[in-house]
């Protein structure tokens, strides 16, 4: 019996099997479309201990063998969830999902990887890594970790150093918002931004200006505004247009690659097309959340209702939703995180005489892959291809684990997910794994569900059945120098051949 008996997946509710997964190492998934980011086509997908050994239309194999018939259905890489924060000590509370729940609801969702911000303990990156480290021993499906800079010192830099070289980590993220506790000035931002580039990690900012938030707050507070629709209030999208900009050029003057995390606001999104367009390497991540869901639940009158949405950057009124999904679609923003960030409804109710104490978050992590799906591919807003391309491929090559994740090719790691475009999801707290007691996406049907995911060559979701066990994930390490950082070193020898230029000055003539 594997279930965590904190997990709640008991008796009273059958939802956890009692194996861990497929004890067979060998396995088949035959006659399925196998999707590639970039190519889709007919094919087996032969899977030894781990390890995807070979796609082919012709493969034939033994009685030792667990064959899976895909037919109908689609192959394709499992979902790599950028951006999470399992276990996460914020706002005086902590997140109910562990790496266990939370992982064990990502699986559920067809997600195989993620990766989660470590945050610095007092301060020390080195504390922080072990911490988490820790907090991650329960893991059962991969994972990587991103680290926040909170703060600048020689020591800092210097851990940057040894979080890069030896612990597998290659993004930094600043924070310009939450004042007082994470955030960050441009000073820090712009030393953060110098150590990544000298290290090839990869710069990462979560875009609002927080300095104006704390202004916005106020004038809410003093104007009787104590609900959660103040918290949209309070910080509207225009701060995060002007952060992302900011971000923005900051990271072109220092000529480093930057990824701006949930983009929630076509504000910001424009800042990064236009970026883009001039040649900048801009990664911009919209996240579940703020493609599928408008800030009018902030204003509904049940307090326990609304203050499920509070998030930062805010959920955006209609219409920003459509037009990230058309930035997605697009090549405007490149890739889909969750964010998931899960407190309870006795948690969210800190914030019930004032909405700065709601903490900020909500789930997605298990949701992400059901509503990409019905929302992008069957609106026919973007093909199959492309949604293992946002969903996972992309992700992978932005944090250099490419190929042995986000790819079905003979050498990547099998972890797929088999689904099945004619049958339909619904989404609810009384059914999903997350230990969350609501959920922002309650009642949502849609098409397209996952019946089977295969982690690590372990089959551990099927007929609606985890089979999952503390300890079977792994930490994957990730190197720097991603793809963004090809080309910066020419630019930089270019700058300063320019500046370097001897200026042929002439005597002036009176
Ligand atoms: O509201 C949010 N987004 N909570 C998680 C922390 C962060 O800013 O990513
Ligand atoms: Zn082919
Ligand atoms: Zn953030
Ligand atoms: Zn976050």
């Amino acid at each position: 019996q594997f279930c965590d008996a904190g997990i709640g997946y008991g008796e009273e509710n059958s939802r956890c099997g009692t194996g861990i997964g497929s004890s067979n190492s060998k396995l088949l998934i035959k006659d399925g479309t196998v999707v590639n980011a970039n190519h889709k086509h007919l094919a087996h997908v032969y899977v030894e201990d781990g390890i995807i050994l070979a796609v082919d239309p012709h493969i034939t194999v033994g009685d030792d063998v667990t064959v899976i018939d895909a037919t109908g259905k689609f192959v394709m890489p499992g979902g790599i969830d950028p951006h999470t924060h399992l276990e996460f000590e914020f706002m005086g509370t902590e997140t109910v999902d562990d790496f266990f729940s939370g992982q064990a609801a990502a699986l559920a969702g067809g997600t195989t990887m993620h990766i989660d911000f470590v945050i610095p303990l007092n301060g020390s990156l080195t504390a922080g890594f072990e911490a988490y480290a820790k907090k991650a021993k329960k893991s059962c499906m991969d994972y990587g970790f991103h680290m926040a800079i909170t703060k600048w010192d020689e020591v800092v830099s210097k851990e940057m150093e040894l979080m890069v070289k030896e612990k597998g980590i290659n993004s930094f993220k600043f924070f310009m918002a939450y004042k007082g506790a994470l955030m960050v000035n441009d000073e820090l931002l712009l030393e953060g931004f110098k150590r990544c580039k000298s290290l090839g990690a990869l710069a990462m900012v979560h875009a609002e200006n927080g300095d104006a938030v704390y202004e916005g707050q106020k004038r809410m507070i003093e104007l009787g505004i104590t609900g959660p629709e103040g918290h949209a209030l309070s910080r509207p999208a225009v701060l995060e247009g002007e952060a992302t900009a900011r971000a923005i050029r900051l990271a072109e003057f220092v000529n480093t690659p930057l990824y701006v995390v949930h983009v929630m606001s076509i504000d910001a999104m424009e800042e990064i097309a236009k970026a883009r367009k001039s040649g900048q390497r801009v990664i911009g991540e919209p996240v579940v959340s703020g493609l599928v869901l408008d800030e009018s639940w902030l204003w509904h009158p049940d307090f326990e209702t609304a203050a499920k949405y509070v998030m930062s950057p805010p959920i955006r009124k209609r219409g920003h939703d459509k037009a990230l999904q058309a930035a997605l679609s697009t090549g405007i923003l490149q890739l889909v995180g969750t964010d998931h960030c899960a407190f309870n409804s006795t948690q969210k109710a800190f914030g019930i005489e004032d909405f700065r104490k709601i903490p900020n978050g909500v789930n997605g992590i298990e949701e992400r892959m059901h509503l990409v799906w019905d929302t992008l591919v069957e609106s026919g807003q973007i093909s199959v291809t492309d949604y293992v391309r946002l969903t996972s491929t992309e992700c992978a090559k932005i944090f250099n684990i490419y190929p042995r994740k986000g790819a079905i090719l003979p050498g990547s790691d099998a972890d797929i997910i088999i689904l099945n475009p004619n049958s339909s999801f619904e989404i609810s707290a009384k059914s999903h794994h997350s230990r969350l007691d609501t959920n922002v996406y309650e009642g949502r049907r849609g098409k397209g569900k996952i019946e089977v995911t295969v982690a690590g060559g372990r089959v551990v979701w099927e007929n609606n059945e985890l089979k999952v066990a503390p300890g079977t994930g792994r930490y994957i390490e990730m190197a720097p120098y991603n793809y963004l950082f090809d080309g910066v070193d020419k630019k930089d020898a270019a700058y300063l051949n320019y500046l370097q230029a001897p200026v042929k000055r002439v005597k002036s003539s009176t």
